[in-house]
């Protein structure tokens, strides 16, 4: 990080009456980590099952060294380990929660932006595994709110009841060849949703597992860098 870099530390507090400060319905509040960086950009971080907001930062800054980082935690806990949805097994969700899960995040992100006075039109989602399956399902539900996205492991979330318009968006995927949870196809049916929606989507496969490697950092940050 910087060592000029400013770090915001906000824990959900309703007794102290933060929430009503910034205008953020409870529901939509999440414990996060703010760092303000030195361009306009700014990475939205999601962690992965089991992670917390403090998990991507590391990730965030070497995919950006200039960007703004919010990095919220997951509120949903499965034997007590933070997501973001709810699921009924591995790759099975439970669809009513990733909804309400989704526009929560949206909300959140919305608030986020005017809390901390930060360009709105330069959001970059960035998501491993679970985070990245919320952010593809921000981006099918709320078109407007990530301008990017770079989603590590990511799955079809869900298929939206209409169509969204993701022609000004630019996504790139991340996968493993090897991948125990997400098979070689269904990271494929997610570029084509996307793409059929309008997005510009750049898809790469690593000799890899589930979990990030050097290589997926290092082609994320060489795509986000080329971003205008
Ligand atoms: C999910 O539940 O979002 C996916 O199965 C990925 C995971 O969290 O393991």
């Amino acid at each position: 990080m910087p060592e000029s870099s400013t770090k915001e530390v906000v824990e959900l507090n309703i007794s102290k009456g933060e929430l009503s400060a910034t205008n953020v319905r409870p529901d939509a509040e999440f414990v996060h980590e703010f760092i303000r960086g030195h361009s306009a950009r700014t990475l939205l971080l999601l962690h992965g099952t089991g992670g917390d907001e403090r998990d991507l930062i590391p990730i965030g800054r070497a995919l950006d060294v200039n960007a703004s980082l919010l990095s919220p935690r997951g509120k949903v806990l499965e034997n007590g380990m933070p997501r973001f949805f709810r699921r009924l097994a591995e790759g099975v969700f439970d669809l009513e929660d990733l909804k309400l899960r989704t526009h929560e995040l949206a909300e959140f992100v919305t608030a986020a932006a005017q809390r901390y006075t930060i360009d709105s039109e330069r959001i970059v989602a960035v998501g491993y595994s679970n985070g990245a399956n919320i952010a593809a399902s921000v981006l099918l539900l709320h078109p407007g709110i990530f301008s990017a996205a770079i989603l590590f492991r990511a799955m079809v979330p869900l298929i939206p009841e209409t169509q969204p318009d993701l022609s000004s968006a630019r996504i790139w995927i991340g996968a493993g060849r090897f991948d125990p949870i997400i098979p070689v196809s269904q990271t494929e049916r997610l570029a084509q949703l996307l793409r059929t929606a309008g997005a510009d989507v750049t898809i790469r496969f690593f000799r890899a597992g589930h979990e990030l490697t050097s290589e997926d950092i290092d082609a994320g940050h060489e795509w986000l860098m080329a971003l205008p």
